[in-house]
């Protein structure tokens, strides 16, 4: 039932949501309201505020409920009972009926009775949890937010617990009395305790009734600054984790004792990709997302090498998509070789940034230099011979590849494609300096 009010409440039309807001609100205000009521009933107090919001809510919570049923909500989960009857007595009556029916009921089921409606803040707390799934750039404030009023609520009900069960001081206004108990629990549950309200200590229910308090407020306080503590260290969740993956790896290279160069050129290989990445691994994120939004990310995140590559920016959307798709990421560092002469070709490059040499037969002179938006590495794959010279990278490169097979299905799909990689391989097999 959980889950199945999770994509409701995501799918479900706006009005229900508004609803559903409006319903956790009233169950909020009755958190607060019915308790309030006991504690007045028992201090001989009555205001009719407090009859009025607990009738309110009955009509609200009944309503509700209805709305629910012909939902069919309650249907089809094991959870669907349990929402079923916490609903079904929230929306009841059950306290005043009691009242009318069972003039001398035992006091705790009297009062159990009339504050059955407060259940229904269950409601509005997985309501708040949804949300911080639904938007979990805010979701470590919220859960601040909502331990906090959860907090201030607990506080709330244990003042009025205090006077209702405790109060042995009728002639103060009940405010004041209310008041007086919100503060002893606050300083308890703070377990400040500042002993000018103390329990009395010959009383064994006084003192196990403050030593739960304490207990129940060092727990709470611990969870809150735990939770505050959480969202801090979240907060550049990307640089952390960068940062975390660093000492790791620094670790493992002084435990194996790599020596000083390679230990740099990994430094500035992770440096990079901290610049252009912020750290994040793109496939191993595209991996897990169904194929429909992975290709939608993989048009955007290779949007820049579709605008750089002068053929791309000229050629029609499928073929983009059937290209886009079969393109894989790959990072050179400055001075690394991508392709030796003479190796068999297995894929062909682009380049979304950096530079690259081509090298001539010396094997130091560039006869060529390439830059972003130009590609290489095809005339092996389109003439199908060895490679037929080194190509290097002269700064940090960010390439995407497109392998053999993936190049000659695009083709057979596209022959412009081919014929516009065809006419370039043959003008640089010419081996005249071509950009
Ligand atoms: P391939 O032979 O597969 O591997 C080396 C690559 O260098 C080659 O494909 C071309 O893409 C590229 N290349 C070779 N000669 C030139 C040139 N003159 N100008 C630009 N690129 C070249």
């Amino acid at each position: 039932m959980i889950a199945a009010m999770s994509s409701s409440s995501s799918m479900t039309p706006a009005p229900f949501a508004r609803w559903e807001l409006f319903t956790a609100f009233t169950a909020f205000i009755m958190a607060i309201s019915l308790p309030l009521e006991q504690m007045a009933y028992h201090a001989s107090y009555t205001h009719p505020m407090l009859f009025i919001t607990r009738w309110i809510g009955y009509i609200v919570f009944s309503i509700d409920f209805i709305v629910r049923l012909r939902r069919k909500e309650y249907r089809g989960s094991a959870n669907g009972n349990a929402w079923f009857l916490l609903d079904l007595f929230a929306a009841l009556p059950v306290g005043p009926v009691l009242m009318r029916t069972w003039t001398d009921a035992p006091g705790w089921l009297m009062v159990s009775a009339h504050l059955l409606p407060v259940l229904r803040i269950i409601r509005t707390y997985t309501l708040s949890r949804e949300w911080q799934h639904q938007n979990p750039a805010t979701a470590g404030i919220r859960r601040i937010a909502s331990t906090l009023v959860f907090i201030a609520l607990c506080t709330h009900w244990i003042g009025c617990w205090q006077i209702a069960v405790y109060d042995a001081s009728p002639e103060t206004h009940i405010a004041m009395r209310y008041l007086q108990a919100i503060y002893w629990t606050v300083t308890t549950m703070t377990t400040i305790g500042y002993g000018d309200i103390t329990p009395d200590k010959t009383n064994a229910g006084d003192l196990l009734f403050t030593m739960l308090i304490m207990v129940i407020g060092a727990g709470a306080f611990g969870f809150i600054i735990g939770n505050i503590a959480s969202f801090l260290a979240n907060l550049d969740f990307a640089r952390n984790q960068h940062l975390d993956k660093m000492q790791r790896i620094n670790a493992f290279m002084r435990y194996n004792d790599i020596p000083e160069k390679l230990r740099e050129q990994v430094h500035g290989y992770y440096n990079y990709l901290w610049r252009t990445r912020k750290g994040f691994d793109e496939s191993e994120i595209l991996t897990e997302l169904p194929a429909s939004i992975r290709i939608e990310m993989e048009m955007h995140l290779r949007r820049d090498i579709v605008a750089k590559v002068p053929f791309f920016r000229g050629a029609d959307n499928y073929l983009l998509r059937a290209l886009v798709v079969e393109l894989k990421p790959l990072i050179a560092l400055p001075g690394e070789y991508i392709i030796r002469k003479g190796e068999i070709g297995d894929k062909m490059y682009f380049i979304a940034s950096g530079t690259v040499d081509v090298l001539g037969t010396d094997k130091t002179t560039p006869i060529a230099t390439l830059t972003e938006g130009s590609f290489f590495g095809e005339i092996a794959l389109m003439e199908k011979i060895p490679r037929g010279a080194d190509v290097r990278a002269s700064t940090y490169c960010d390439l995407y590849t497109l392998s053999r097979a993936a190049l000659e299905h695009v083709i057979t799909q596209y022959p412009e494609f081919g014929e516009h990689v065809r006419k370039l391989a043959a003008v640089r097999k010419g081996s005249a300096p071509v950009n």
